[in-house]
């Protein structure tokens, strides 16, 4: 992946750091968005902190304005920014979790994209892999406003997948299951973490998807379960 630049949303988070240290062995440069990012996150000499807030239009851009200034193109995106709210029914969900998974899954998802879709039908060539949730396709009681947010994410990828097929773009969408994040093993202590989805795995996953073999996969729904449930 030389010479290729690459946008990973969400660098520092759980799956987002995986992400982020897959593409730089893979040789790619690495541009890492999240709110409190900094440079001393990763070592690499390819890496670029971009601190910035994409669950706004705003926001979105000014990070798409700067990588296209100091790098003049984008070859991929990643994004895997997202967050989760469960517990309330749909009858006990109160307006500021439901606006918060809108802005956190799919508002962010919206903005970044189109942002960056136009960077990347200049070239000619691009490659958009987002991290929804298995919750997309199997909802379940007390997580449904998540699980709302992350199916109509999937839902804006396989459109963005059919809308620039034209321009050598591809945009895949990848579902976890529940990940073995530190933030996952502190909140559920006595689960067994074995069962659950390797990040490292799902960055394995995406690094294949945006090299040469993945240029055949478009608007696909890839479903990564590990072997709970
Ligand atoms: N963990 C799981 O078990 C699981 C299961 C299924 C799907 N998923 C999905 O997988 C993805 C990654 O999950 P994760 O566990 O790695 O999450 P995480 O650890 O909470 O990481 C989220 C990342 O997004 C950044 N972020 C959050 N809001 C942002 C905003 N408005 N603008 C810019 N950056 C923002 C965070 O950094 P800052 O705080 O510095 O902004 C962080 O880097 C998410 O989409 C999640 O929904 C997770």
């Amino acid at each position: 992946m030389k010479d290729k630049i690459a946008l990973v949303t969400g660098a520092n988070g759980g799956l987002g750091t995986s992400v982020t240290q897959a593409l730089l062995d893979a040789g790619a440069m690495v541009v890492g968005l999240s709110r409190k990012i900094e440079q001393s996150d990763f070592s690499s000499p390819n890496f670029t902190a971009l601190p910035g807030e994409i669950s706004t239009a705003s926001g979105a851009k000014a990070a798409m304005d700067t990588v296209v200034s100091r790098f003049r193109k984008l070859d991929i995106l990643a994004h895997t920014v997202g967050g989760f709210a469960g517990g309330q029914s749909i009858a006990e969900t109160d307006d500021a979790t439901f606006q918060r998974m809108f802005d956190v899954n799919l508002n962010s998802t919206f903005y970044i994209l189109r942002a960056a879709i136009p960077v990347m039908r200049k070239t000619g060539n691009g490659r958009i892999v987002a991290i929804g949730s298995r919750a997309a396709l199997e909802p379940g009681a007390g997580v449904g406003v998540y699980s709302a947010s992350k199916a109509a994410m999937v839902s804006l990828i396989r459109t963005i997948a059919q809308e620039n097929k034209d321009a050598g773009i591809t945009a895949n969408v990848i579902l976890p299951g529940t990940m073995d994040t530190p933030v996952n093993r502190k909140s559920m202590p006595n689960s067994d973490f074995s069962k659950w989805v390797r990040p490292a795995a799902v960055a394995s996953l995406i690094a294949w998807l945006v090299g040469d073999a993945g240029r055949d996969v478009n608007g696909a729904v890839i479903p990564v379960y590990g072997s709970e449930g």
